[in-house]
């Protein structure tokens, strides 16, 4: 093995943010207009061009347009919402701070997918939506999802925090559908550093996410405000508007780069390791790739942290994509416990994300899976 010292940190996920953006960003600074602005009407129309024409509001985290889509939703005190508890910590707060009960159902193992006959198994007088999240290589069945909201009349709240660019029997998420939601986290598929954004149905779900981002404040023909719900702090500026407007029009560039680094992880990642990886990709599929999620093998004689320290020894930095929502404090306080939900279970104890991002070459991919064989091979040394 090469000496670890000489080579450079791998992260798992990074920015690519290029010199035309930088200078953007410093022309934005430049100007004095660096809260919310031009750039965040153009950013807006941009990613409503990117949505087939529906309207999107942006925000300064999914975090943020998932808590607006709920409210925008009436959602509160009594009201259940379903998730999958496999999915990242927003799913469950943002309920839980509505006022509502979190009802977790598991997903597949492979795909990762929510389990829609458990949602609909789930489905009571007190649901209200459904807030599924879509994972990089396997979008929900959308046809299923909703077919089964139309059913029972629910909304529904796509968390696509992880999949800007996939798409749907030829259309992009976002495009259809009920209200959906972005993110723009710098490990996402574009970046504005931080920031999300809410695709909505229409004009009147427009003006009320307008009010609900910015202290719920309605401007009044006499030219005073007034406040009839409470809204949040949660516009985008400029400066972070103008990066996203930039990053928007290099997506399918970074896709198509996310891709061809995740079809050299199955070209050279360790046969009969034991691990479970994603769904292959095939061609035309319209999966796009945040995220390379492994499962390890269930063998008792490597612990995860155990094999994850190996990596970082070798200059490879990892994430856990993700723990199980309802093991949380949180989540058990609504009466969960281990056993519940397998699938999400065994994903939280051995998922391990390997390195993916747009500034990653594909000999990095080959190092990645060298370490992991050499791991896999021979513990932990
Ligand atoms: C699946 C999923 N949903 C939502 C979010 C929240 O995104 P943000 O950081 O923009 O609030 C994340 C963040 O990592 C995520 O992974």
């Amino acid at each position: 093995m090469s000496d670890p010292s000489q080579q450079r940190m791998l992260k798992f996920a990074s920015p690519l943010i290029d010199e035309a953006t930088i200078a953007g960003v410093a022309d934005v600074l430049r100007s004095g207009q660096i809260t919310s602005g031009p750039w965040v009407a153009r950013f807006e129309s941009a990613l409503s061009q990117f949505c087939e024409g529906r309207p999107v509001r942006v925000m300064t985290s999914a975090t943020a347009a998932v808590e607006v889509a709920l409210q925008l939703c009436d959602i509160g005190q009594g009201d259940e919402v379903i998730t999958c508890a496999q999915s990242f910590f927003t799913v469950l707060n943002m309920i839980v701070r509505r006022g509502a009960t979190p009802v977790f159902v598991d997903c597949d193992l492979v795909t990762r997918s929510i389990d829609l006959s458990q949602v609909e198994a789930r489905i009571g007088p007190r649901t209200r939506a459904i807030v599924p999240t879509h994972w990089p290589g396997s979008l929900v069945d959308m046809d299923a999802l909703y077919a089964l909201a139309r059913r029972h009349r629910i909304r529904v709240v796509e968390d696509a925090a992880l999949v800007m660019g996939s798409t749907y029997r030829g259309r992009p998420i976002g495009a259809f559908g009920d209200l959906v939601t972005f993110s723009f986290h710098p490990n996402k598929n574009i970046t504005s550093i931080e920031g999300g954004a809410l695709v909505c149905n229409d004009e009147n779900e427009v003006r009320r996410v307008e009010a609900l981002r910015f202290h719920g404040i309605e401007r009044l023909a006499d030219g005073t405000r007034d406040v009839r719900f409470p809204g949040g702090k949660f516009n985008l500026p400029d400066v972070n508007a103008r990066i996203g407007v930039e990053q928007l029009a290099q997506l399918p560039e970074f896709l198509a780069h996310r891709r061809s680094l995740v079809l050299r992880y199955f070209e050279r990642f360790p046969e009969r390791s034991g691990c479970v990886l994603p769904p292959h990709p095939q061609d035309g599929d319209g999966q796009s790739w945040n995220m390379f999620c492994i499962l390890l093998p269930d063998a008792p004689s490597m612990s995860r942290k155990q094999f994850r320290d190996a990596l970082e020894k070798r200059g490879i930095a990892t994430g856990v994509s993700y723990e199980a929502l309802h093991l949380s404090t949180l989540g058990r306080q609504y009466g969960y416990r281990r056993g519940d939900l397998p699938n999400t279970e065994r994903i939280a104890e051995r998922t391990v994300t390997l390195p993916l991002h747009a500034a990653m070459q594909v000999d990095d991919v080959d190092r990645v899976c060298a370490a992991c064989a050499e791991i896999l091979a021979s513990g932990t040394r």
